[in-house]
């Protein structure tokens, strides 16, 4: 990301709050894995959203008007000996120079200088609740300015939620952030197609998660957006199963949701196929009404149109799917008040995405569906879900399992299937896998 597009997302941001507030955000604490191993470090998303700044203990400020400059970073001071141990820091000239913080200051030294940034200041923006160790903190320096009052020191008199304001910014994508979930969603095609190409009976689900991360890595994603799920047969019914370690049988289905995150970025992609190459014919029944419902639903995704109105197409063709298929019975208008579909289709048809794999953004205004705007990104994923010994269900549909997942833009005169190139019909994941 161009460092120009983190200081428009700040102007933006401050131009929103008004003169007398502050913004004040920390990035994602380190977390222990286990003894002295921490897990990879990801910086907080909206933190790095206004600072493209990816090192772990920094807190961000935003003072809008401030004399001595509105962008203060507090971060880790430039120390020979840790850096020969954990890697390199940029400092407080780093911060100024490449990060262009109009003033940084070490983050051992907050306690000191956080309370006079907060003391002529109205309203300060800062979400509670996410870091609770930090939480403690701004209410120590709120409690030491209340503590000097009688010396005429000022206590800010409102607290708003930063994210109101921060995360509806993010749910509109720029020209850049969409490139970034292109160049995401590139490579986890890239890895989607390898999963279907080296695919075989009597492998295991790891084996084919190792091709996926090996396509992601080499095609610099250093991670997945989410931890992959590879589930085969029985397992593709379980909608987060992430242990990926059956052995996959011929005459199963595998259900691969894998993305990569790029720049910070996700791609979320579900494709589901059969092991040995061929869809059998109940398999290939269902995955036809999965396919159906997930067209229907993009056809929905246009400016206009309301949040729900994907889902709410999406559960008509899978009802009428399953009424066909003699899965559900009674009329499809009766099945739909009744929300029959969710003894097979028990989660929604997608959600936001960008930065967070389920991405930040209200579904809703006040008690109406949000309003679907160019800009906007999303998934659409329906599927069906039949595990053995389903009530009612003849044996033929066990353990089928499909979901279809794709990413969609919503442009100014309809939408784009971001995903678009990667197989979705039974012939072309056929032909792929034959291949
Ligand atoms: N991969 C998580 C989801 O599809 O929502
Ligand atoms: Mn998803
Ligand atoms: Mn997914």
């Amino acid at each position: 990301m161009n460092i120009n597009e983190f200081a428009k997302r700040r102007r933006r941001l401050m131009r929103m709050m008004g003169q007398d507030s502050i913004a004040v955000l920390p990035t994602a604490s380190v977390r222990i894995r286990n003894r002295d191993v921490e897990y990879p470090y990801r910086p907080d998303s909206d933190f790095y959203y206004l600072t493209g700044f990816n090192e772990p203990e920094a807190v961000m400020v935003l003072a809008p008007g401030r004399e001595h400059g509105e962008y203060i970073l507090f971060c880790r001071e430039n120390d020979p000996e840790q850096e020969t141990w954990h890697g390199r820091r940029v400092g407080q000239e780093g911060a100024c120079e490449i990060f262009e913080a109009d003033d940084s200051f070490p983050i051992s030294d907050i306690d000191d200088i956080l309370p006079g940034l907060l003391e002529d200041r109205e309203r300060v923006f800062y979400t509670i609740g996410c870091e609770p160790e930090f939480d403690q903190k701004v209410t120590g320096w709120i409690n030491q300015l209340r503590k000097k009052s009688h010396a005429g020191v000022h206590t800010p008199a409102e607290f708003v939620a930063l994210d109101h304001l921060l995360h509806d910014m993010r749910l509109y994508k720029s020209r850049s952030e969409v490139s970034a979930i292109r160049k995401a969603v590139k490579i986890s095609i890239k890895a989607h197609k390898r999963a279907m190409q080296k695919c075989r009976p009597e492998m295991t689900e790891d084996q084919i998660e190792a091709e996926l991360l090996y396509e992601f890595m080499r095609n610099g994603a250093k991670s997945p957006a989410y931890p992959p799920i590879v589930a085969a047969g029985e397992n593709g019914c379980i909608l987060h199963y992430t242990e990926n370690s059956d052995v996959m049988k011929s005459k199963e289905l595998l259900l691969i949701d894998a993305g990569a995150e790029y720049d910070s970025y996700a791609a979320d992609i579900t494709r589901t196929f059969p092991v040995n190459g061929k869809f059998t014919r109940a398999q290939k029944d269902v995955y036809e009404i999965v396919l159906a419902a997930q067209e229907a639903a993009i056809e929905k995704v246009q400016p206009g149109n309301h949040w729900n109105d994907p889902h709410e197409a999406a559960v008509r063709v899978i009802t009428q799917g399953l009424i066909d298929l003699g899965l559900l019975k009674g009329r499809l208008s009766t099945l739909l008040k009744k929300h029959a579909y969710k003894k097979f289709y028990m989660h929604r048809t997608g959600h936001w995405l960008g930065m967070d794999v389920h991405d930040v953004g209200d579904y809703k205004v006040g008690d109406e569906w949000r309003i679907l705007e160019p800009g906007m990104v999303m998934t659409v994923e329906p599927g069906i879900y039949i595990p053995a010994h389903t009530d009612k269900v003849a044996r033929k549909w066990w353990d089928i399992g499909i979901r279809i997942e794709d990413d969609v833009l919503v442009t100014r005169d309809g939408n784009e299937v971001l995903t678009e190139a990667l197989p979705r019909s039974v012939a072309e994941i056929e032909e792929l896998m034959a291949g």
